[in-house]
């Protein structure tokens, strides 16, 4: 058993207490290698922003969950080697889709997991969290659960979609299961084509205009949770899906046709909001490989990984810093 607090990691309880009250969101950054850690790495600790290092399912299996989990070790070190006196990481498992992997990532270092229960029925999903929630206290370590299924691109979006997360339900989940932190629906989806172009309006140069989120669901999810004084909500599939990106792509040989993602200014929002986490993956996929096609043209010579790796941890890390810079306020809350 490797508890979080001998590797210097923390969990989300304060981080998440200080943004409800700061008005800002935390960057949840998805990582499967090492040139997407250090980016991460090297934008928070440069900004002096609270981050959490999110590690999937998949990730796992592609990179192996001893060498992720390693790698997230790594990170406070890391950090304070470029400077960071006291950083503020958080080494999370995500979307975890049973007690077993959660408790596999408490006992081996993680300081935060997801037990994503929102498919199953809704008294099989407090079960599950409540189990998952019951033992990874025992260790400090906080969970975050989910109600509320994610719109896929095949999915109907709109405002009384019967995915999006019910307020109804979420004091007696967030009470009956004891979770630290709640994920819920309201529009966003997983992946770079966030909405077919039928469920976009075009704008007068003919671009993309996705339909906007809920946010009255958001609303009343919070006005659910005002008495005790807010709650620590997450939102997922939170990637904005930048042009200049998907053009870089497109430009040197992919092909994205009608990618689009979550406008930025919609996550600044819901950042102010009582949203203290919100995830990005995509956006780094897209970076790191506009950044390696782009490489490839210009220098069709080129064979070493660290050249082309080397320019995508650099797009990388301008993407990130300009998240926790521009988008969800997060600069300078870890000093
Ligand atoms: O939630 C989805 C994340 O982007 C992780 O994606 O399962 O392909 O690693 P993945
Ligand atoms: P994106 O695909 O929008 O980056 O979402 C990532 C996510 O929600 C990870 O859990
Ligand atoms: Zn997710």
């Amino acid at each position: 058993m490797v508890n979080y607090k001998e590797l210097g990691l923390v969990n989300t309880k304060e981080m998440f207490a200080k943004a409800l009250k700061g008005g800002y969101a935390v960057p949840a950054f998805n990582f499967n290698n090492l040139e997407q850690l250090q980016a991460i790495v090297t934008a928070a600790a440069t900004e002096k922003s609270p981050v959490i290092l999110q590690v999937s399912k998949g990730a796992r299996n592609y990179a192996n969950g001893t060498i992720l989990r390693y790698l997230g070790m790594a990170a406070v070190e890391y950090a304070k080697e470029l400077g960071w006196e006291k950083p503020q990481i958080v080494l999370h498992l995500d979307h975890g889709d049973s007690f077993e992997l959660c408790k596999d990532c408490i006992d081996n270092g993680f300081s935060s997991v997801m037990i994503d229960g929102s498919h199953l029925p809704y008294e099989e999903n407090v079960a599950l969290t409540k189990k998952v929630v019951d033992y990874a206290h025992q260790y400090g370590v906080t969970v975050e659960g989910e109600l509320g299924v994610l719109a896929g691109v095949e999915d109907e979006v709109s405002a009384d979609h019967h995915t999006y997360t019910n307020p109804e339900e979420v004091i007696d989940f967030a009470t009956r299961t004891g979770c630290d932190s709640l994920a819920i629906s309201i529009g966003t989806s997983h992946g770079a084509y966030k909405f077919t172009p039928e469920q976009c309006t075009r704008n007068a140069e003919g671009k993309l205009v996705p339909p906007p989120l809920a946010f009255d669901v958001l609303e009343g999810v919070m006005q659910k949770f005002e008495k005790q004084g807010g709650f620590p909500i997450v939102l997922h599939g939170s990637s904005s899906v930048p042009e200049e990106y998907v053009e870089m792509c497109n430009t040197y040989g992919g092909k994205l046709p009608n990618a689009i993602g979550i406008p930025e200014s919609e996550l600044t929002k819901a950042s102010k909001s009582a949203v203290c986490k919100i995830n990005i993956d995509s956006d780094s996929r897209l970076a790191f490989t506009g950044a390696v096609r782009k490489h490839f043209a210009e220098h069709p010579d080129h064979f070493d990984p660290r050249q082309y790796c080397g320019d995508a941890r650099k797009e990388m890390v301008k993407m990130y810093t300009h998240k926790i810079v521009n988008v969800l306020g997060s600069k300078g809350k870890a000093e």
